[in-house]
Formats: C-alpha cells, sequence, structure tokens
C-alpha cells in the first residue's frame, strides 16, 4: 500500500533520515519503534504528504507522492486520517465539534448525518454522553480516544498514530492499544503506529520496524522482531523488559 524507497531528510546539517526503505502492506499494522529524536514524527509527515524529502520516494498505491500536483495531493490524503503526537484536538471546541469539524470541512452533511455520524464514532470510543465536554475537561486517554475518533471521521483506508499510549498507565495503554487493534479489524484499515514503548508496539503489530540512525535497523512480525541479532535491538528489548 506505501512503500518508502531511498528516503534522506536532512534539516540545515542535521541528517535526520539517512537512505530509508520500508514497505508498509495493506489492512495491516506495521509498528515503528525507536528512540526519541530519531525522526519518527518526521517520518509520519514524510508518508502523509507533508513533508518532501531531500531524495527518495514514497509510493502510494503505486504513485509517488510528491511526484503528484497539489490538487492530486490533497485528494492523496483523504485516504489519510492522522492520531497527532499531543491528540492536538481545537481547545475551543466541545468533543462534537471536534468531531463534527472534519465533516464541517469536507463534506456537505446536513447537520442530522452530522450528528449521527458524530454519535456513532463517539460510541465507538466509549465516550457517549461526553459531546459538550472540552478537551481541558478530559482526561489524558479521553483526549487519545477524541483523537482517534476524529481520525475516523471521514472514514480513511489508512490511519497514522503518532506515540497514542506515551503518558498514559499502563492499565489505559492496554486500553487503546485493544482500541486500534479493535479499529483496524472492523476497518481492515492500513494502520502506522509510531511508538516508543515496546510492549504496546509489539501486542498490536503485524510487523515491527526499528527506526535508528536514520534506517530501518530491524523489521520483522514481533515473534521475530524479538529474536533480532542487532545490538541496539536486543538493548532497546532489553531496556523495556521484553524476553527476548
Ligand atoms: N521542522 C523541523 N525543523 C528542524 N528540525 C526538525 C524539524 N522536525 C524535526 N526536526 C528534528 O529532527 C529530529 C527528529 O525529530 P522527530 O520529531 O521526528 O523525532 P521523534 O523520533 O518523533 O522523537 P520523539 O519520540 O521524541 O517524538 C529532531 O532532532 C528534531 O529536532
Ligand atoms: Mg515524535
Amino acid at each position: 500500500m506505501i512503500q518508502l524507497k531511498n528516503i534522506h531528510k536532512s534539516f540545515k546539517d542535521q541528517k535526520v533520515l539517512n537512505g530509508l526503505s520500508l514497505e508498509i502492506p495493506e489492512g495491516k499494522t506495521t509498528v515503528i519503534l525507536g528512540p526519541s529524536g530519531e525522526g519518527k514524527s518526521v517520518l509520519l509527515k514524510t508518508i502523509l504528504g507533508l513533508l518532501p524529502p531531500d531524495e527518495g520516494e514514497v509510493y502510494l498505491e503505486g504513485e509517488e507522492l510528491y511526484s503528484l500536483k497539489e490538487r492530486e495531493l490533497t485528494a492523496k490524503r483523504r485516504l489519510f486520517g492522522m492520531v497527532f503526537q499531543n491528540a492536538a484536538l481545537f481547545d475551543s471546541l466541545n468533543v462534537y465539534e471536534n468531531l463534527a469539524f472534519p465533516l464541517r470541512i469536507h463534506t456537505d452533511f446536513p447537520e442530522k448525518e452530522i450528528q449521527a455520524q458524530v454519535e456513532e464514532k463517539l460510541a465507538q470510543v466509549d465516550l457517549s454522553g461526553r459531546e459538550s465536554k472540552l478537551p481541558s475537561e478530559l482526561s489524558g486517554g479521553m483526549r487519545k480516544r477524541v483523537g482517534l475518533a476524529r481520525a475516523l471521521m471521514l472514514r480513511p483506508k489508512i490511519v497514522l498514530f503518532d506515540e497514542p499510549t506515551t503518558g498514559l498507565d499502563p492499565l489505559l495503554t492496554q486500553s487503546i492499544d485493544d482500541l486500534i487493534v479493535d479499529t483496524q479489524k472492523r476497518f481492515n484499515l492500513t494502520c502506522v503506529v509510531v511508538s516508543h514503548d515496546v510492549a504496546s508496539g509489539l501486542r498490536m503489530a503485524h510487523n515491527v520496524a526499528m527506526l535508528k540512525g536514520g534506517t530501518i535497523l530491524e523489521q520483522g512480525p514481533p515473534q521475530e522482531f524479538v529474536k533480532s541479532d542487532k545490538e541496539f535491538v536486543k538493548k532497546f528489548l532489553n531496556a523495556a523488559a521484553i524476553k527476548t
């Protein structure tokens, strides 16, 4: 579904991505693990068509994203839902309006239809009845769930998650993991999850990739990934107390 080929990206003289190649299969969850500051968020923005690489190509359904005209790229972006690192809700809008927002911008649905879709998505993330709450009145876990619901409003085929569970306690982390797994299955989504939470990543992944030194150091299904003989991968897994 998505293919990254030999991606290079620098900011001034800082090289962040250095010849990165990765295939992201359709209808599966790919988890990208890696230490802080290695370029995970940069990679997601590159996939989303928001950050042109200095070199290399990003193919989406066979078409190179950054060779497309602006209008075609905008159309391609409609395939994506994005759950941002900090939930990125609109602070002055209540939960209902946060979810209605993408529909108001991109569709001409009447209010009745908008309401029906907002209610449906809220139920899916177990937040029915919280429509009038402001983001500041919600817990971190609830905000993450609103962020997920909002990312699904336009029925994307691909959902990108930037650190969906960072800052949550282990039980909430597990419930968000389960929600991602359920949502992925239910809509047969292609999910890309960026995380430095190893346990969480291994739990939800069909495929795991380790981003280190600007490239993919190791990848494979979780049960193979944990047997990696790469020193850095072993260190990362051991530090997270994962049995290898
Ligand atoms: N727009 C930008 N301009 C300049 N430097 C940037 C920009 N975006 C990212 N960087 C730099 O690129 C590097 C990688 O950043 P990125 O946000 O992708 O890290 P990350 O792996 O997502 O880290 P974390 O796990 O902490 O979120 C950092 O050193 C960051 O300062
Ligand atoms: Mg990041």
